[in-house]
């Protein structure tokens, strides 16, 4: 897979973002980075921040202040589908798949962000995700929850990204579901794809990144490699207040 993809040689950076919904500011200044090659995750409970942050990143949601960039690529400012194209990709909160459209015509969508590799990485999401290549007829809104994660998960991965930023994957999904889109995200970061992913499970996260921060009412409490982080006492605020 390696030859398929471009690997990512610059740092995904979000530097003092400031963002908010009217007069509500959700994040106070938040800075982190993913270096090539990381998993490095956000974690934080209900309306820390987490989603507004990523969203804020792919250009959903216009930044107050502060930036997001790829190397020296400046993203903050431009329209969702340019920072596509700049190769952010994400999974977003809930899943998001078209539920009238087929499998394939979910991730046929992805053509549209005009990334090099499509007929390529459209073979590798089906050898990743067989499921979603046995169900490639069958309408997105009947799939299962976990079938529905992967296809979210693939038709990121079919926009050939530099960086795939994840919205709670384990969203509602059996804890044996989560097992296994867990391995899938490990399998497409050893390819070499970088992550950045958010989530509520704390134990989960850890399990997976090489380094993690707290997220506490559009604050950044605390950070630090899983192990580090576990004994660190803002992560107990940040839960239990
Ligand atoms: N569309 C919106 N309009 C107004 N306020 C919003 C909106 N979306 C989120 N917020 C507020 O912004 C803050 C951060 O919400 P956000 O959804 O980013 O949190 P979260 O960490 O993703 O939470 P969760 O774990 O529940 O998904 C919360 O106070 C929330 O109420
Ligand atoms: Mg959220």
């Amino acid at each position: 897979m390696s030859e398929i993809h471009n690997l990512a040689t610059s740092d995904l950076r979000i530097e003092k973002l400031e963002a908010g919904y009217g007069s509500i500011k959700a994040l106070h200044g938040v800075s982190l980075v993913v270096h090539s090659g990381q998993i490095v995750s956000v974690v934080g409970r209900n309306g820390a921040g987490k989603s507004t942050l990523l969203n804020t990143a792919c250009g959903l949601i216009s930044a107050s202040s502060g930036s997001v960039s790829i190397g020296n690529v400046e993203l903050t400012g431009s329209a969702p589908y340019q920072i596509t194209q700049r190769g952010l990709a994400l999974v977003p909160e809930g899943r998001c798949v078209i539920a009238p459209l087929t499998v394939k015509e979910n991730l046929e969508l992805s053509k549209s962000a005009g990334r090099s590799k499509y007929d390529e990485m459209m073979t590798w999401v089906f050898d990743l995700f067989p499921r979603l290549f046995e169900r490639k007829s069958q309408l997105a809104g009947s799939l299962s929850g976990g079938e529905q994660q992967m296809l979210a998960i693939g038709r990121a991965l079919v926009t050939n990204p530099d960086f795939l930023l994840l919205d709670e994957p384990s969203m509602g999904l059996a804890p044996i579901v989560v097992d296994k889109v867990f391995e899938s995200l490990i399998q497409i970061n050893n390819e070499g794809i970088p992550m950045l992913l958010v989530e509520q499970d704390v134990m989960l996260a850890s399990a997976v990144s090489d380094y993690m921060y707290v997220l506490h009412q559009g604050v950044v409490v605390a950070e630090g490699v899983p192990d580090e982080l576990m004994n660190n006492d803002a992560l107990n605020t940040a839960y239990l207040g």
